[in-house]
């Protein structure tokens, strides 16, 4: 039922083969949804060596979110490049329009990404930019191309043959418009690189060209896209554009022949056999009330730092609990797999870090429902914990937590390691404000919190403190779901160790 509820609001262009009308294409055998611009986005995992990674800004009082998240392929230096650079802006440019560290509710920048294409042909990275600065979010689209014969990335336009075509195709795209309401506004489209900066194939190789918010019409329309015919688009394309068309063609005739699922991405695969038990969700071994304990909680990830903090903390004989971002666990989740198996605990940090305190019901049960799958989908089992991006929490979102058998979880020692420089510095914060049932937060996204982990565990362990997950802080009583936790020492009639 909870998977069901979910479902219509995953990813708004994902596609389900239950979701959607199907009508056969004229062109091919291929089955185009009856919305043929949604784009079939590919399973993250299908690229061997992919990883995320993530910049962020807000966990203290700097008076802005920040939270950018883009993957990096082991193959494809100039794309990455080009996405960083690409990030690194829009980072910029939101600094540049939020100068007032008391704005409330805080303005906030969140970038998410999808594959749009994947192939030994074609390689297309959509970033998702969603900005909100003050009353409403306004959302832009742009999609990175890279052709891994000639290890090269191109904007979107580099699809096309040159000015010309690119010509041609706005007009194209005015002839798609004409029946959209009057509300469009067909002339505000030109021949820019910035109106043409997120081009993508359906299934059936029609051109999918979408416009940002606000950009051809009010921005209450929300999103505008066209489909301009795979025929007709054919011979705008440059070479490296045939070459992607056929190659989104030519992956979905594999998968309606190929016993696949249409859309990978979101489905919720049953609980693998042969996986390492899952430890991390029973109970430790440790008495809290007797022993002296700290949860180490880690945010963010996983990332490329996520392996060799698991190696440290398997070295140092500590557990801990990982808050992980939804996109990123979908993308690796073999590092999920290793977490568990190793006896840390995973929990949900939303799919891709929103203050969930500004959503409305139904988009908070998205991304929660959203993150929940790809966790139970990597290791067989639902996290019961969440804790909200930016520790900011609404009553909306406790009734999800509620309804959703979670407990929200902050935390009362922060190491501050998202500002910090020195791992040094991030050690000494940890080891002062520790206490018994602390929950201290961390980011596995950062270098220099990993190269703290080994000094934090050998000076508490020394002080005579355990390392446990975050329910272990809370013995048999456990934890109540829909209530937010804090610390480890403020469940009712715990007497705070000293
Ligand atoms: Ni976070």
């Amino acid at each position: 039922m909870r998977k069901k509820r979910f479902s219509s609001g995953i990813a708004l262009l994902a596609l389900s083969a239950t979701g959607c009308g199907l009508a056969a294409s004229p062109e091919s055998s291929v089955m185009v949804p009856a919305e043929p611009t949604m784009i079939d986005f590919v399973d993250p995992t299908s690229i061997p060596g992919l990883s995320t990674r993530t910049l962020t800004e807000g966990h203290s009082a700097e008076g802005r979110y920040v939270h950018i998240s883009y993957p990096e392929l082991r193959n494809a230096p100039a794309l990455n490049e080009a996405l960083r650079a690409q990030v690194e802006r829009q980072w910029r440019e939101f600094r540049g329009r939020t100068k007032d560290p008391h704005a409330y509710p805080r303005p906030e920048l969140n970038v998410e990404w999808q594959l749009a294409a994947e192939s030994s042909q074609a390689i297309a990275v959509r970033l998702r930019t969603s900005v909100f600065l003050g009353a409403s979010w306004g959302n832009s689209t742009r999609t990175y191309w890279f052709d891994p014969g000639a290890g090269k990335a191109v904007e979107s336009t580099g699809l096309l043959d040159g000015k010309d075509a690119l010509n041609r195709l706005t007009e194209l795209v005015r002839q798609q418009l004409r029946n959209r309401g009057s509300q469009v506004e067909r002339d505000g489209v030109t021949a820019s690189g910035d109106q043409f900066d997120s081009l993508a194939f359906n299934r059936g190789g029609d051109l999918v060209v979408e416009f940002d918010d606000c950009q051809i019409g009010p921005c209450s329309l929300g999103r505008l896209a066209v489909a301009v015919p795979g025929q007709q688009v054919r011979p705008l394309l440059s070479a490296f554009g045939r070459q992607a068309q056929d190659s989104v063609k030519d992956r979905a005739q594999d998968i309606v022949k190929g016993p696949a699922p249409l859309d990978t991405t979101h489905e919720v695969t049953p609980t693998p056999t042969g996986l390492p038990r899952a430890v991390s969700n029973q109970a430790g071994t440790v008495d809290c009330a007797k022993a002296k304990c700290v949860a180490l909680t880690f945010d963010d990830g996983p990332g490329p730092q996520t392996a060799r903090l698991l190696d440290l903390l398997r070295k140092g004989q500590a557990r801990a609990t990982f808050f992980t971002v939804g996109i990123n666990a979908a993308a690796q989740p073999e590092l999920l797999r290793r977490m568990s198996a190793e006896g840390h605990l995973i929990g949900n940090h939303s799919w891709a870090h929103r203050d969930l305190s500004k959503q409305p019901v139904i988009k908070i049960a998205d991304s929660v429902g959203r993150t929940e799958a790809a966790i139970e989908a990597a290791i067989g089992q639902k996290p019961t914990l969440l804790r909200p991006p930016y520790g900011a929490v609404s009553q909306e979102l406790r009734d999800v937590a509620a309804q959703e058998g979670i407990a929200l979880v902050t935390w009362d020692v922060d190491t501050q390691d998202q500002l910090e420089e020195k791992a040094r510095d991030i050690v000494d914060l940890a080891v002062r404000q520790a206490h018994p049932g602390a929950i201290i937060l961390m980011h596995d996204i950062h270098r220099e919190s990993v190269d703290a982990v080994p000094d934090i565990i050998e000076r508490l362990r020394g002080k005579g403190y355990s390392f446990v997950t975050v329910p272990e802080l809370y013995g048999p009583a456990g934890m109540q779901a829909g209530r937010l936790y804090g610390s480890g020492n403020e469940l009712p009639g715990k007497q705070p160790l000293t």
